[in-house]
C-alpha cells in the first residue's frame, strides 16, 4: 500500500512528562500525531516520553513551560508553529490538585496558584490555539480535548472543593467553545477521569488515595493512565467526527 500523503496531525499536550499526559502523548504518537509536549520541572521524564514517541514515528518538540506564567503559556503555540508549521490539536492536560483536606482549612494562596494552572492557563492557551485552528481565520480546523475530573460533578467534599470548582470551569469551557467554534471547524470535548494511578495524589499528601478510594468505585479500582489516554484518542479519531461538547467520564462507574 502506498504511504499516506495526508499531513500528520500536530497536537500540543500540556503536562506530557508524567502520568496521564505521558500516556496521552504515547497513544497519540501511536495514532500518527506529531507532538509538542510541555513540562514544568520533569525534564528527564519529558525527554524519555518524547524518545518513546519518536520510536513510534512521531516528530516531537519538548517545551519547558510553567503554566502559572502567562508568558510561558503564550509561547507554546508560536513555538509549535515554528517547529511544525501547523497546529491541529490541543490536550489541556497539565493540572494540579491541592493539599487534601476540609474546606475550612484551604490556603487561598494555594487556591490562587491552582486556578492559574487549571483554569487561567487553559483559557489563554486554548484562545491561542483557536486563533490558529479556526477556519474563519484561515485555519484548517482542529480538535481540543480538555482533561477535567469526576470531581467536577462530585464536588470533592472534605477533599479539595476548589479543585472540583476548577474542573467544573473546564467543563463549562468545553460546552461554550464547542458551540462557538463548531461552525469554525473545531471540535471541543472533555475527558473526565476518576481516580487514576499517578503521582498527583502524593503531591496532594495522599499517595495511597487510589487504594483508599477503590472500595467506593463501582469497578473497585482506580484507572490506569492508558485507560484515560484511550478516551482522549477516541475524540481525535474518525469515530468522533460528529462529537463535540461531550464529556466522556472514565470513572469506573462513579
Ligand atoms: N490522577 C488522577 O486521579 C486524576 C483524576 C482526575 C483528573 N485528573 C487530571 O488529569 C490531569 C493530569 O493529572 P495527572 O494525574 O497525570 O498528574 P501528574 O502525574 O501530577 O502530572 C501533572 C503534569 O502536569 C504538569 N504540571 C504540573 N504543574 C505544572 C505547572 N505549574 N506548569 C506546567 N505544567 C505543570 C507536570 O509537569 P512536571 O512534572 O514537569 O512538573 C506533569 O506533567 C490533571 O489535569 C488532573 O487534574 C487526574
Amino acid at each position: 500500500m502506498a504511504p499516506s500523503t495526508r499531513p500528520r496531525p500536530v497536537t500540543i499536550v500540556t503536562g506530557g512528562s508524567r502520568g496521564i499526559g505521558a500516556a496521552v502523548a504515547e497513544r497519540l504518537a501511536t495514532d500518527g500525531h506529531d507532538l509538542a509536549l510541555t513540562y514544568r520541572v520533569a525534564r528527564d521524564e519529558a525527554e524519555a516520553v518524547a524518545a518513546a514517541c519518536r520510536t513510534l514515528g512521531a516528530r516531537v518538540l519538548v517545551i519547558r513551560a510553567d503554566l502559572t506564567d502567562l508568558d510561558d503559556t503564550a509561547a507554546l503555540v508560536p513555538a509549535t508553529l515554528a517547529e511544525f508549521g501547523r497546529l491541529t490539536g490541543l490536550v489541556n492536560n497539565a493540572g494540579v490538585t491541592m493539599r487534601i483536606g476540609d474546606y475550612i482549612d484551604i490556603d487561598l494562596a494555594e487556591v490562587d496558584r491552582m486556578l492559574r494552572i487549571n483554569v487561567l492557563a487553559p483559557i489563554s492557551l486554548t484562545r491561542a490555539a483557536l486563533e490558529v485552528m479556526s477556519t474563519q481565520r484561515g485555519g484548517e480546523g482542529g480538535t481540543i480535548v480538555n482533561i477535567s475530573s469526576g470531581a467536577a460533578t462530585s464536588g470533592a467534599p472534605n477533599t479539595y472543593v476548589p479543585y472540583a470548582m476548577s474542573k467544573a470551569a473546564i467543563n463549562a469551557m468545553t460546552i461554550g467553545l464547542a458551540k462557538e467554534f463548531g461552525p469554525q471547524g473545531v471540535r471541543v470535548n472533555t475527558v473526565s477521569p476518576g481516580t487514576t494511578y499517578t503521582t498527583i495524589h502524593a503531591d496532594g499528601g495522599r499517595p495511597n488515595a487510589p487504594e483508599e478510594r477503590a472500595p467506593g468505585i463501582p469497578l473497585r479500582r482506580a484507572a490506569h493512565p492508558h485507560e484515560i489516554a484511550d478516551a482522549v484518542a477516541y475524540f481525535f479519531g474518525p469515530g468522533a467526527a460528529f462529537t463535540s461538547g461531550a464529556d466522556l467520564r472514565v470513572t469506573g462507574g462513579n
